[in-house]
């Protein structure tokens, strides 16, 4: 499946499934990054890949989300683009947008959802006394980390942590989770049935 991987920043996802990508077998070919900011230095790593890369600048659409979303929406279509990864895109898609992607979209956010929606994850996590904090790969819905879960990884939150220390640990287990997420994905071995996700071949 051709994928298109979506950054705003450093794209330390993006690396993670880039690599994983080059496995034979892997079932999903990056056929794109695209940033919503020129700088992001996610589009360096993709272009040494040999990564079509592409810039699509919130800035140039002063708030009109729908003409920025749509502008995306072209450029995934000029890249016959069939699954669109979200890796530490710091934009809201519109819900006409997510619409066209129902199922085809997917995050990963840094919490253990449905708790700690939204930012600053990692410090609301060791403020509530949370244990285990973690990270969450999901379908994208138009409500902000909302969608159906396909996989997650928990992360023990330590007495000394601080928002940095937890963030560092969490970020590992992103890279872990997150290409096994796109290969099921990519590779239609995970079926939706409302808030439920199934993955085929799998025990759990
Ligand atoms: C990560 O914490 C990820 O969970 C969130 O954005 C952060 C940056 O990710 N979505 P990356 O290094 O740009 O992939």
């Amino acid at each position: 499946k051709r994928v298109a991987i979506l950054i705003s920043g450093r794209g330390s996802n993006m690396t993670a499934i880039l690599d994983a990508a080059k496995a034979s077998n892997y079932p999903a070919d990056i056929a794109l990054v695209l940033a919503n900011k020129p700088d992001a230095k996610g589009l360096e790593t993709a272009a040494d890949h040999g990564i079509a890369t592409e810039v699509v600048d919130h800035r140039n659409y002063k708030g009109d989300r729908s003409a920025f979303d749509a502008q995306i929406q072209k450029k995934l279509e000029e890249h016959k683009i069939e699954l669109v990864v979200l890796a530490g895109f710091m934009r809201i898609l519109t819900a006409e947008f997510v619409g066209k992607w129902t199922d085809k979209m997917i995050n990963i956010h840094p919490s253990l959802l449905p708790s700690f929606k939204g930012l600053n994850t990692h410090q609301r996590a060791i403020d509530t006394g949370c244990r285990l904090a973690g990270c969450s790969v999901h379908f994208v819905r138009a409500d902000m980390d909302s969608g159906p879960i396909i996989c997650q990884a928990a992360v023990p939150v330590l007495n000394d942590d601080t928002a940095d220390s937890l963030a560092g640990r969490i970020l590992k287990a992103e890279h872990k989770i997150y290409p096994r997420a796109v290969a099921l994905v990519a590779g239609d071995k995970v079926l939706v049935d409302g808030m439920r996700v199934r993955i085929k071949d799998d025990g759990n």
